[in-house]
């Protein structure tokens, strides 16, 4: 198939260039460069041996996006597009909502007017709300403490009523846990300038001694050693599982949502411990106060995806703290 990979140069969209490629599609990339660099998609070239059709635009310009469906036949979306700093959307909601929103309104009308009927779209665990009930399953309900999850919920909702309203509507929701890794290549991965936000790229300047300590946001949360436990997931397998999501686009129901995830949760100690462990570097850190909108504990119950699309993740902990470890060191 000719799909569509909007932000395809990111770092979940270009894990999944790769295995649309791999899996003989052909991939057609959207991306405005705001969070990733033309270098990727260099790297993505040479690495795959092919000259991707690539538009540098920004989508909330619908007569630009018009173009890619002008000049391609494309046969369905991937949409990763968006901005999604937790802490910028508290900040400035109106250019989270303006953008995430904008942009997929301007590409589902383009989708409809150019008769393009399947959508996988790029969903957070964030859309859960909080629950002393683990693991998370599909049918947990749903509430957000931010812009960009609520983002995530608004575009959710939209693809649901389009679904209602027209049977031939496709729509898979993956709802990602937390990604981490990056390539077995050390060619792509998470791409950090400046003090990370997340665990994982903050580790890895620890370890390449460009920040001094791990600040361990709390201890006192109800889990087994007080730090906050989350899903970690490969972000291959993640990629991996978009490929398997096409399978449901010949499903009966004409939506349907997933979670993304290991089923296993670790705490911020255990990532620490499993860093050290895959790398033989040590990372200090300190325990602080918690961050002002963490919740304690959620993991997937991903039994949905392994059921009805034959996804489970594949790469344990070890591979992924090593994988983001190997990346980091050889980008220099
Ligand atoms: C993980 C754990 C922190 C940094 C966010 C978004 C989510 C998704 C993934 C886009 C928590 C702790 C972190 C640090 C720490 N993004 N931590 N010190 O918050 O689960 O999810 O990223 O879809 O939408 O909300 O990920 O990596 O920031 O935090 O102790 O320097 O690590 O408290 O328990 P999070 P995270």
């Amino acid at each position: 198939m000719n799909i569509l990979i909007t932000g395809g140069l990111g770092y979940i969209g270009s894990h999944t260039v790769i295995e649309c490629i791999n899996n003989g599609h052909n991939a057609i990339i959207v991306d405005n460069l705001y969070n990733s660099k033309i270098e990727v998609l260099h790297k993505l070239n040479k690495f795959l041996n092919k000259d991707i059709t690539f538009y540098k635009i920004d989508m909330q310009d619908i007569k630009e996006l018009e173009n890619v469906f002008k000049e391609n036949k494309i046969d369905a979306v991937i949409h990763f597009a968006g901005y999604k700093a937790v802490g910028e959307s508290v900040e400035k909601p109106l250019k989270y909502y303006e953008n995430n929103i904008g942009i997929t309104i301007n590409l589902l009308k383009l989708m409809e007017k150019y008769g393009v009927k399947k959508i996988i779209f790029s969903s957070s665990a964030t859309v859960y709300k909080e629950s002393k009930i683990l693991p998370l399953t599909e049918n947990m309900p749903l509430g957000v403490t931010n812009p960009y999850g609520r983002s995530k919920l608004i575009i959710e909702e939209i693809l649901q009523d389009i679904a209602f309203s027209d049977k031939d509507f496709k729509a898979v929701i993956l709802r990602y846990f937390n990604p981490i890794g990056a390539h077995i290549s050390g060619l792509f991965g998470e791409d950090n300038n400046g003090i990370p936000n997340n665990l994982m790229p903050y580790i890895v300047k620890v370890a390449k001694g460009e920040l001094e300590y791990l600040r361990v946001f709390g201890n006192d949360y109800n889990t087994k050693d007080g730090t906050g436990v989350r899903d970690y997931i490969h972000v291959v397998d993640l990629a991996k599982a978009h490929i398997k999501a096409i399978k449901a686009f010949d499903f009966s129901k004409n939506i349907n949502i997933y979670n993304i995830g290991t089923g296993t949760g670790y705490s911020v100690l255990d990532i620490v411990k499993n860093f050290e462990k895959a790398t033989g570097i040590h990372i200090p850190y300190k325990i602080v106060e918690r961050r002002s909108g963490d919740i304690g504990e959620y993991y997937a119950d991903s039994k949905k995806a392994k059921k009805e699309i034959d996804f489970t993740a594949e790469y344990g902990i070890l591979e992924m703290c090593k994988d983001a470890w190997n990346y980091e060191k050889n980008r220099g």
